[in-house]
């Protein structure tokens, strides 16, 4: 057992911070000398003396090794075998992770309705999806776990799949029977891969859902950032089996990174480690007690109603993440989007993701308390109360996602093959070029290879009519589309 009280990395970067090293390295601001005014007050001083460079005795090259430690405490911590730090988020796991799959085989079975980087990191590894689709929810058009049967069946159409990757948990907090999928998947020999992006935090308490480790997957990508806290971009990949060679992860991850690793970002994965692992299950009770009883309070103001364990009456869907805050608008005649817009207008409060149906607000692993509660219950009647102010609307439309199109050929090949660049609304019954994906929350709607369908045009127009932004396309003002030349 390591003492999981230690962060190494942090200690190291501010032993050498304080030696005062004369730098003549890089960063070019070296320490603050030459940053630009703005800079002292964005980061701070502190912040740039302890940006420090990669490469440096007693930090992350020769031994002891305090990168090396990090990365081995929170390996423990996650209950891995090995562990990476990533800088360039879980997007950029995404991308390794494909990679990695890539050298067993071209063929895998993926989730639908995976990232926009697993999509990305499929193009560059060469790979052939077959699709799994998860389970949608007809009433609140959101899309949940997969089931092991639609895994069971996708496998059967895949044989030669080199791994499965699916996603668990959901933006919304719905947990899948990771440890069923495991058993089909690795029943065939496959390995199983889990996007756990929002779920770095299961591990800490006994109270969540079990967290992908522990229920068998073999590799998983953690947005370690999102819920535990570290710095926006910071994550890390875990490695929990043998199905995959670390040695390969190891080339892959290096593939994808800088090779200017920022040590605040590296420095606070090894703080939220230690918090994760030393503190998280006291923070995640005062959370999810104060969570507990936001929920009431949202539930008692007219016309709203909030997600929670009624998603276990989801046949894909076994566990429930209290930590996310998922408020039904539904039944205030308004749309989610609405609620969300003039919770920021009116009580400057930002919610995470928002719907036709939904507004989800996000906590921290130590972030619930009375105090944060009330700020958001208050914003969120502000705009209740100014909806009910409003001259009476139509009630919106309720609209799902349409159906994906028809696959014509592998994501690589449309993406890097002979194009056309076409007007936007005329780009029906063409072969996309390129991924579309809404944010939020980011969950491609067109992947390159697919045919363009007039419903799915519309949704994107519509979503970008509602604040929304679209991932994935060269011409960010959209109005254009690389298509596949035919
Ligand atoms: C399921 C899932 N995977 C991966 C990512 C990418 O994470 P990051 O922003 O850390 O790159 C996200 C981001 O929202 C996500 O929702």
């Amino acid at each position: 057992m390591l003492d999981q009280n230690r962060t190494p990395y942090v200690d190291a970067l501010i032993e050498f911070a304080r030696s005062e090293p004369g730098r003549f390295n890089v960063p070019g601001h070296q320490g603050g000398v030459g940053a630009d005014r703005s800079l002292f007050e964005l980061v701070g001083q502190i912040g740039l003396t302890n940006d420090i460079p990669a490469l440096i005795e007693g930090i992350d090259v020769g031994e002891p090794n305090p990168f090396q430690e990090a990365q081995h405490l929170a390996a423990e911590a996650w209950g891995a075998k090995r562990t990476w730090f990533l800088l360039n988020g879980a997007s950029q796991g995404n991308q390794a992770m494909c990679m990695a799959v890539a050298h067993m085989g071209a063929e895998l079975v993926v989730q639908r309705n995976v990232h926009s980087s697993v999509i990305d990191g499929m193009i560059m590894a060469g790979l052939k999806p077959t699709f799994a689709a998860p389970e949608i929810d007809p009433e609140l058009g959101i899309a949940h776990c997969l089931t092991p049967e639609t895994l069971t069946e996708a496998l059967d159409r895949c044989p030669d799949a080199a791994a499965a990757i699916v996603v668990s948990p959901t933006y919304f907090g719905a947990s899948a029977d990771v440890a069923a999928l495991a058993d089909v998947a690795h029943s065939r020999g496959v390995p199983l891969v889990v996007d756990e992006s929002w779920g770095a935090h299961l591990h800490f308490h006994p109270d969540l859902p079990q967290s992908a480790i522990n229920a068998g997957a073999d590799l998983v990508v953690s947005s370690t950032h999102k819920i535990v806290g570290s710095l926006t971009q910071s994550a890390m990949i875990h490695l929990s089996s043998d199905r995959f060679e670390a040695e390969i992860i190891d080339r892959c991850v290096s593939m994808t990174e800088s090779t200017s690793p920022n040590s605040l970002l590296c420095g606070s994965l090894d703080a939220a480690r230690r918090q994760a692992a030393v503190y998280g299950e006291e923070l995640l009770t005062e959370t999810i007690a104060a969570l507990s009883e936001a929920r009431s309070e949202i539930r008692s103001i007219d016309g709203l109603d909030v997600l929670d364990e009624s998603l276990l009456r989801q046949k894909s869907v076994i566990g429930w993440d209290p930590l996310r805050l998922t408020i039904d608008a539904r039944g205030t005649g308004t749309t989610g989007y609405r609620i969300a817009a003039l919770g920021r207008q009116l009580a400057n409060i930002n919610l995470e993701l928002t719907s036709d149906t939904v507004a989800v607000a996000v906590f921290g692993i130590g972030t619930g308390n009375p105090a944060r509660v009330l700020r958001l219950v208050d914003g969120v009647i502000a705009a209740v109360d100014h909806i009910g102010a409003e001259p009476p609307s139509t009630k919106p439309e309720f609209a799902p996602p349409p159906p994906w199109g028809e696959p014509a050929m592998t994501p690589r090949d449309a993406f890097l093959g002979a194009q056309d660049v076409v007007p936007f609304t005329e780009a029906e019954g063409r072969i996309s070029a390129e991924p579309l994906a809404t944010y939020p929350p980011g969950i491609p709607n067109v992947l390159p290879g697919e045919r363009l369908t007039r419903e799915t045009l519309d949704f994107i127009t519509d979503s970008i009519d509602h604040g929304g932004y679209v991932r994935g396309a060269a011409d960010r003002e959209m109005s254009t589309l690389r298509v596949v030349a035919e």
